[in-house]
């Protein structure tokens, strides 16, 4: 059984990583790891795969940042020339992002078998690059593993069969929790001069937030306000360090004198300043999952989410980019007040054995149903 998983962004590696390891545990695999490069920096991907430990690519297509348009187009050619000469079994594609929409298209017309992971979720915003993604992989995949109920009901509505939903829980917890007690022991907190507990922690990337000079200088003033009230550490996106140097706001940014403005950062610094942070801001959609399963509040900083048990059963408020709205749920929280939450079900640490064994039975499935 020759799997092929294409990864191309910083959340990819998360998830990746432990359905590789789970199907390593299954005799007869041949698994090949492809890297579109839609990251590049060593800050953005090298260092996720030393923190992971996930085998190195064996191959990088290199293909970096482009227009979303352009970018598809171009991993789409070189992955339809790699698969045809791989022939893999099954493709694997997770997450939302622009790389997973490109492999899936490319076996999808190849007539090899895909696998979504992370299948389902739907913001209903069209305008967020991601949801176009989302709804054209979920189309054409074979097999949609999904982290939550509420994703098995999108699928359902959009007419998917029941046979090809496949719900196994949310394969970045895994890597989550089997990192955690490693990520504590790290000296990430006295590096940054925080203290647990008493700090907020910010990301910020999505184009609606940081390529609108007028959302960006609005969620820059709710930052303001925040930092008189508790220290924030803030690593930067190579996006948002682009906007705020060409919308000139870099300065405004760097002159908060409670804010420690940090480079992206890796896979266990960044988990060890999340699981001790008081509150969380972001607009992320992993973060959002990820401060549910650590019981940190999070404020998600976009008019929707794609994760909506984050906030039905998690820890997570949604709250747009209203300096008022943010500032009243920061109260609440330094008050003591912040949401509790609990874990959804199925996000225990075991998704990606759940996932590795579908992906097996349905290739078996398939081998002796072709003959
Ligand atoms: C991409 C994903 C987004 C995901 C995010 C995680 C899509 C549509 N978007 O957004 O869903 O949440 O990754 O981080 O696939 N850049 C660098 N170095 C890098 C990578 C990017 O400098 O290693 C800069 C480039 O200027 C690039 C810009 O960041 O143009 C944006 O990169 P891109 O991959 O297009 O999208 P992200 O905003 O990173």
């Amino acid at each position: 059984m020759r799997f092929v998983h294409v990864v191309g962004v910083r959340p990819n590696f998360m998830k990746i990583a432990p359905i590789m390891s789970a199907l390593g545990r299954h005799m007869d695999v041949e698994q090949l790891l492809v890297h579109t490069g839609q990251h590049y920096d060593a800050r953005m991907s090298q260092v996720f795969f030393d923190d992971l430990d996930i085998p190195r690519p064996d191959v990088n297509l290199g293909l970096g940042s482009a227009q979303h348009e352009s970018q598809t187009g171009t991993m789409m050619v070189a992955l339809e020339r790699l698969f045809t000469e791989v022939q893999p079994d099954c493709v694997v594609v997770v997450g939302d992002v622009n790389s997973t929409m490109a492999a899936a298209l490319v076996s999808a017309k190849l007539g090899i078998m895909c696998a979504h992971v992370e299948a389902g979720l739907r913001s209903f915003d069209r305008s967020m690059p991601e949801e176009i993604n989302r709804l054209v992989t979920d189309r054409v995949a074979d097999l949609l593993l999904t982290p939550s109920a509420d994703a098995d009901e999108n699928l359902s509505a959009e007419g998917v069969p029941e046979t090809s939903i496949h719900r196994v829980g949310n394969v970045m917890i895994d890597t989550l929790l089997s990192h955690l007690d490693r990520a504590k022991q790290l000296p990430t907190l006295d590096a940054v001069g925080v203290e647990p507990g008493a700090y907020a922690l910010v990301t910020l990337h999505r184009p609606s937030n940081v390529d609108d000079p007028v959302v960006l200088q609005s969620l820059l003033a709710a930052l303001e306000w925040v930092q008189d009230r508790v220290a924030i550490v803030f690593p930067l996106h190579p996006r948002t360090r682009r906007r705020l140097e060409e919308f000139s706001l870099l300065e405004r940014a760097a002159a908060m004198p409670n804010v420690d403005l940090t480079e992206p950062l890796g896979y266990l610094d960044f988990l060890a300043l999340t699981a001790s942070a008081k509150l969380v801001l972001t607009d992320s959609g992993g973060l959002q999952e990820e401060t549910t399963v650590l019981g940190i509040p999070c404020l998600t900083l976009r008019s929707c989410t794609e994760r909506p048990v984050t906030v039905s059963v998690g820890t997570n408020t949604v709250v747009g980019s209203d300096p008022q709205r943010i500032q009243a749920v920061v109260r609440e929280i330094l008050a003591g007040r912040g949401k509790t939450g609990s874990v959804p079900e199925l996000w225990d640490g075991r998704a990606s054995q759940r996932a590795a064994d579908v992906l097996i039975d349905n290739l078996k499935h398939r081998s002796v149903h072709q003959g």
